[in-house]
């Protein structure tokens, strides 16, 4: 429809090339709302007459009932659209729709309203997911388990602890996507191709009648930015990576060698050849998925990196990897969810492995330093005694007086104290003592529970408020329209 100076068609092979019509149904229903909105706002400022309006808003109407994924020879979704307009309603009316916009701004418009929905969505599944952990936690506040470095066994802990720092770093992820949100939100269209138009439009107009919150005023900025979707799968990115040393951590800890956790059926896969295989595939998934995200940001990075400002056609291929992220970033969240929901935590065994190992010999060291021994002497002195320990492969509050005096020769010490230490510090009066805040303490694990879930209902009014408010906004555009083609 456009190659009214180019002599030649698009060969078979070339136009599949170009074409993004694939791609596009994603943003057939913006580009039809956007569309709609701009030739309201054309004939509220006189620019197009109300009977040539109503012919295009009723054509547009019937657009939204079409079936686009037909074949076709258009390069795209905008000249489909269009082309299919005018055949309907005939060039006179239908040729007036495009009237002081370009597939630039019209395409940048179909994008941002696109990944402002996805932004939402995810914000919400972030919430769930973070719902989920947060009651899990509330549940296993006592649960004891063994904390890592190095995949060593460091401190003890409880679980609960565990499952906030995964909350807390996707309240992060949240923020991240609740910041950048307010970025995408604004309005581009009424940029034209890159230098704007002498037409009067009024770019406000068609912003509110969208839900959004401004325009991005410079038009060469406004065709020519892809940062706010750069921003999009960053933030995508980041998320995944959380969710993926999520997924590692049970898998290591669903293996039979650890036992802490047995994910529920629904979320393994069995093996062709071995019966007895409960294997973690789902998690190994979001795993490999993390890296196909990591793979779209560095696609969308060095593609816009090259181009110089105003449209380029490499921006066309920035979009499926923008679907592609919404679509597995959604499905991640989602399953992580429900598996969370699911998921049986094996108490005793977590609870044997932070007995069976020395994890207290930090909490029993700071003891020593309560009773004004330099942190370094005491470090010492409890290292010689797990040194001890290990050999005659006992507990710690398991060595004999006589085995500690023994081993304590040459350091001076109080071994009635060092003694009323040992048998008195076990795991338990160990998550009693520890209060720092943040720590693995008990009651720690009872305020950070009650603040986080106080966070989640604070983010979830906001998230609500914004799709209400894009709900509405194109409520009212539907009724504007309504009332226009009566
Ligand atoms: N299909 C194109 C895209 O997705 C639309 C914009 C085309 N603009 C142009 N000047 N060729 O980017």
């Amino acid at each position: 429809m456009y190659r009214s100076r180019l002599g030649k068609n698009l060969g078979k092979i070339t136009l599949d090339y170009v074409s993004s019509l694939n791609d596009d149904i994603q943003i057939v229903m913006y580009d039809i709302l956007g569309s709609q909105a701009h030739v309201i706002m054309l004939y509220e400022n006189k620019i197009i007459v109300k009977k040539d309006l109503k012919k295009i808003l009723t054509g547009l109407e019937f657009l939204k009932k079409e079936n686009f994924r037909k074949k076709s020879s258009s390069e795209d979704i905008h000249e489909l659209i269009e082309s299919l307009l005018i055949k309907k309603i005939g060039i006179d009316a239908g040729g007036k729709m495009h009237t002081a916009r370009s597939r630039n701004d019209q395409v940048a418009l179909d994008i941002r309203m696109k990944i402002r929905d996805d932004t939402n969505i995810i914000c919400q599944c972030l919430l769930d997911t973070i719902k989920s952990l947060v009651k899990l936690a509330k549940k296993h506040q006592e649960t004891i388990v063994p904390l890592y470095t190095h995949l060593q066994q460091a401190q003890v802990g409880l679980f609960s602890h565990y499952l906030l720092s995964y909350a807390d770093a996707l309240f992060r992820d949240l923020d991240r996507f609740y910041t950048t949100y307010d970025r995408i939100n604004e309005n581009p269209l009424g940029a034209g191709p890159i230098g704007g138009t002498s037409i009067m439009i009024d770019r406000q107009s068609t912003g509110k009648m969208l839900g959004f919150n401004g325009i991005v005023e410079n038009s060469i900025d406004a065709t020519t930015t892809r940062d706010f979707a750069i921003e999009y799968i960053a933030a995508s990115a980041i998320l995944m990576t959380n969710l993926s040393r999520i997924s590692k951590d049970f898998s290591i800890w669903s293996t039979s060698e650890f036992s802490f956790l047995e994910l529920s059926d629904e979320f393994t896969s069995p093996s062709s050849v071995m019966p007895q295989k409960k294997n973690p595939d789902i998690l190994e998934l979001t795993r490999g998925k993390t890296s196909q995200i990591i793979g779209n940001l560095t696609s969308i990075l060095s593609t816009i990196q090259v181009l110089p400002s105003g449209y380029s056609r490499d921006l066309q291929q920035v979009n499926p990897s923008l679907w592609d992220t919404s679509h597995t970033v959604i499905s991640a969240l989602l399953i992580m969810e429900s598996m969370l929901n699911t998921i049986i935590i094996n108490k005793k065994n977590m609870q044997k492995a932070a007995e069976d190992g020395y994890l207290i010999a930090l909490d029993l060291a700071e003891k020593l330093v309560h009773h004004d021994i330099s942190f370094r002497k005491s470090h010492q002195i409890i290292g010689i005694l797990v040194k001890a320990a290990h050999k005659s492969r006992k507990s710690i509050s398991a060595l004999t007086k006589l085995e500690v005096k023994n081993v304590m020769k040459g350091e001076k010490v109080n071994l009635e104290l060092l003694m009323k230490l040992i048998q008195s510090t076990t795991v338990m009066s160990s998550l009693n003592d520890r209060k720092s805040q943040g720590s693995s303490g008990i009651s720690e694990q009872k305020r950070m529970v009650i603040h986080r879930m106080k966070k989640i209902d604070i983010y979830q009014k906001e998230v609500k408020k914004r799709s209400n408010n894009i709900q509405n906004s194109l409520d009212n555009l539907n009724k504007k329209v309504k009332t226009l083609i009566k």
